[in-house]
């Protein structure tokens, strides 16, 4: 197991640390950046199913159902089809309307969990087309599904799921950017922009995990919290409900995401000088917006951790800490954004001595209801 680590102390570090290469491993022989192109079989053999969807349903749990919302984002955005995202376990139970014109994806790092299974099982009944997004070769939703696009992220093998949750964002984007050029939805500049944006995205991973020492002394800071809340808005309100969440798993500190904007319907009422706010304030998106929510948790005296973009000055002057990440397209900084999240919660886990790769209570596969 030792040699397995490659060096780490755990799974779970080596795979934040695999996520350059994981991602590259994803777009390799896919994003085809000199002639433009992006090829992949299972949407290029089913284009006319896509093309005609009257809308994407897609399914999936956990992490993968956050990566989920972040291809909701970045389908209606960049393709401009409808998209509903759907806990598996409760669409499978609620007697969905689904017709022929429905394409569903179900986003699955094992392709073992049975909720998942069960939504692609029913939305196949009712004749949707169904493709999977899969890590595991050859596992049952791979092959249950009519067609699909692998991962590549190799085995992923802590509980708390880290390269599989960018390696999907990725094969998502990938989709979207193919869609959205078959539809005529972007320029073909825009297009060219986003394929190098993406091809650079491994060594801006790279850039972001630099600032690990860093995230590790913020971690001993705030370690002894009981409560945590999460913000984000647009593309990085996924990234706070997983940054949340992998908080609870291993650290067993509870933490709540929310869309910044939110914050006011609330998790305000929470916020006093005990309670860490960690806030996405990127430049792209919403920035503005989320700098007067900063100070609305700085009045009320809350700690902010805010993870912002490189040069930031404006939050960086009202936050307890920032932890920048390299600047990229909005559609790709959840790419990036998730990396230090990934990194504070294994920070605080370790300090203090909880079972990282292990979680109590957590199963890496969900394999019954
Ligand atoms: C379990 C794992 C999570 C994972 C979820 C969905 O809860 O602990 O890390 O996100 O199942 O698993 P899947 O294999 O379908 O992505």
């Amino acid at each position: 197991e030792e040699i397995e680590k490659g060096g780490y102390e755990h799974f779970m570090l080596k795979e934040i640390h695999e996520q350059p290469k994981a991602i590259q491993d994803t777009y390799r022989g896919r994003l085809l950046r000199d002639q433009a192109i992006i090829k992949m079989a299972g949407v290029e053999d089913n284009m006319k199913k896509f093309l005609n969807a009257n809308r994407i349903i897609i399914v999936a749990c956990g992490t993968s159902w956050h990566a989920g919302l972040v291809a909701e984002y970045i389908f209606e955005d960049l393709a401009r089809i409808p998209v509903e995202v759907e806990y598996a376990s409760e669409f499978r139970y609620r007697n969905p309307v689904i017709t022929e014109n429905d394409v569903l994806i179900a986003i699955s790092q094992s392709g073992e969990t049975a909720d998942t299974l069960a939504a692609i099982k029913l939305a196949k009944s009712k004749g949707a087309f169904v493709f999977g997004v899969c890590n595991v070769v050859g596992s049952s939703i791979a092959r249950e599904t009519h067609a699909g696009a692998y991962t590549h992220a190799g085995p992923e093998i802590g509980v708390a799921s880290t390269k599989a949750f960018t390696t999907q964002i990725t094969v998502l984007t990938l989709m979207a950017l193919r869609l959205a050029r078959a539809k005529g939805t972007i320029s073909s500049s825009d297009y060219r922009h986003h394929l190098l944006e993406l091809e650079m995205i491994p060594s801006k991973v790279e850039e972001a995990l630099k600032s690990d020492a860093h995230i590790k002394y913020i971690a001993d800071i705030y370690k002894e919290a009981t409560n945590c809340l999460y913000l984000g808005r647009g593309y990085n309100f996924p990234v706070a409900l997983e940054g949340a969440l992998k908080l609870k798993e291993i650290s067993y500190i509870h933490a709540e995401g929310y869309p910044a904007a939110e914050m006011k319907h609330g998790p305000i009422a929470l916020i006093d000088e005990n309670m860490p706010v960690i806030v996405i304030a990127t430049k792209k998106g919403h920035y503005e917006k989320v700098v007067s929510n900063i100070q609305e948790i700085k009045s009320r005296k809350g700690k902010i951790i805010g993870i912002v973009t490189e040069g930031d000055e404006q939050v960086k002057a009202l936050a307890d800490h920032v932890i920048e990440v390299p600047e990229t397209l909005e559609p790709l900084t959840p790419l990036l954004t998730t990396i230090p999240l990934q990194l504070l919660s294994y920070h605080i886990a370790v300090l203090l001595d909880k079972n990282v790769d292990q979680p109590r209570n957590l199963a890496k596969s969900v394999t019954v209801e």
